[in-house]
């Protein structure tokens, strides 16, 4: 239990490790809190005055979201720079950006692929920088995705297990493993050997479960990966940036440990929960979905549409607590003492 209040005044999120887990924790507590004021209708203004950039470099639906109407509900301005809209990367280098953009905003929102970006960037603007995603880390996501896990078992969270199937080299593969670690939870990563976590993050995750007393599991056999896990989570096979040349190939890869019915019924536990980062191919109401059914004849790739549409289904709890804590993210770093 937390006794003191963590200080995270001025500080960036670029990667879960740069919390400790008591931090962690407090932030989804405070996650929490402000879901329930937000739903009681209080709206505290503790980000007035705060000017806030968001730079995605890449795509979002979710995370600009949540940035944007977190902001907002607590009487904050965003200023939104999307793909190609700034002189980032064309003719300005991210350091010289970050000077800039430090002199202006009170903290800044980076999605882009190279976690080098994101690094420079917090090094040089003078102001708490967030990492909405890059190719290595989701920490923004995590913290949703601890807090939903919480919502939906009655277990301490040291006792709680999931399971991450497909993609285990991608952000959200990496940060699920270390973010597990980190917590002293049950974490367990099942992929193909040459789509499984780099030994760098295994040894990170390995090394922080010394001191959290995780247990730590990397491996490519669905049925013992399951086996008693109380989530099963999964994310796209093919991540932003990677070549859709590769869908074929990945495809043929990953069918295998596509979370469908028998894959939740192999858990053995019968109120196995489902976990999705979204956005899903889950159907065939998509471009992709569309184009990879004309080509291979699949109505679903990473999870089956009985699945995600199921009682068992948690997705949208997860978009929603995206908000609540970004929201809590951006108060502990910039609004002073909630
Ligand atoms: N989960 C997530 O980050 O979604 P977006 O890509 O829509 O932000
Ligand atoms: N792994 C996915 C996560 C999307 C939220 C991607 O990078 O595209």
């Amino acid at each position: 239990m937390t006794t003191t209040i963590p200080d995270l005044r001025g500080r960036s999120l670029l990667r879960e490790t740069d919390l400790t887990a008591a931090e962690f924790l407090y932030l989804i507590d405070l996650g929490a809190q402000v879901r329930s004021q937000k739903r009681a209708g209080q709206r505290p203004n503790r980000l007035a005055g705060r000017s806030i950039a968001l730079i995605f470099e890449k795509t979002s639906t979710r995370t600009r979201s949540a940035f944007e109407v977190a902001a907002h509900d607590e009487g904050g301005h965003v200023t939104y720079l999307g793909p190609g809209e700034s002189q980032l990367g064309h003719k300005e280098s991210v350091k010289d950006t970050a000077r800039v953009l430090g002199r202006m905003f009170d903290g800044i929102e980076y999605r882009g692929s190279a976690q080098r970006a994101v690094e420079t960037l917090a090094a040089y603007a003078g102001v708490p920088v967030w990492n909405g995603l890059t190719d290595d880390w989701h920490p923004t996501q995590m913290l949703a995705d601890i807090l939903t896990m919480r919502d939906h078992s009655v277990k301490p969270l040291t006792d709680v297990c999931y399971c991450y199937l497909g993609d285990g080299r991608n952000n959200t593969a990496n940060s699920l493993l270390v973010t597990g670690s980190l917590l002293g939870m049950d974490v367990r990563i099942c992929a193909p050997e040459d789509l499984q976590p780099a030994q760098s993050v295994q040894d990170l995750a390995r090394s922080l479960s010394d001191t959290s007393g995780a247990r730590v599991t990397v491996s490519s056999d669905v049925t013992a990966a399951v086996a008693g896990a109380d989530f099963l989570y999964t994310d796209v096979w093919l991540s932003m940036g990677e070549p859709e040349s590769q869908w074929d190939k990945r495809i043929d890869m990953l069918l295998p440990y596509q979370v469908n019915a028998k894959v939740m019924a192999a858990t053995g536990n019968p109120g196995v929960k489902f976990m999705h980062c979204l956005p899903a191919l889950h159907n065939r109401d998509t471009e992709i979905g569309q184009q990879i059914y004309a080509r291979r004849g699949l109505t679903a790739l990473e999870v089956a549409d009985q699945v995600f549409e199921s009682s068992a289904s948690i997705v949208f709890d997860q978009a929603e607590n995206r908000l609540h804590t970004i929201k809590a993210t951006m108060l502990a770093t910039i609004g002073g003492r909630p």
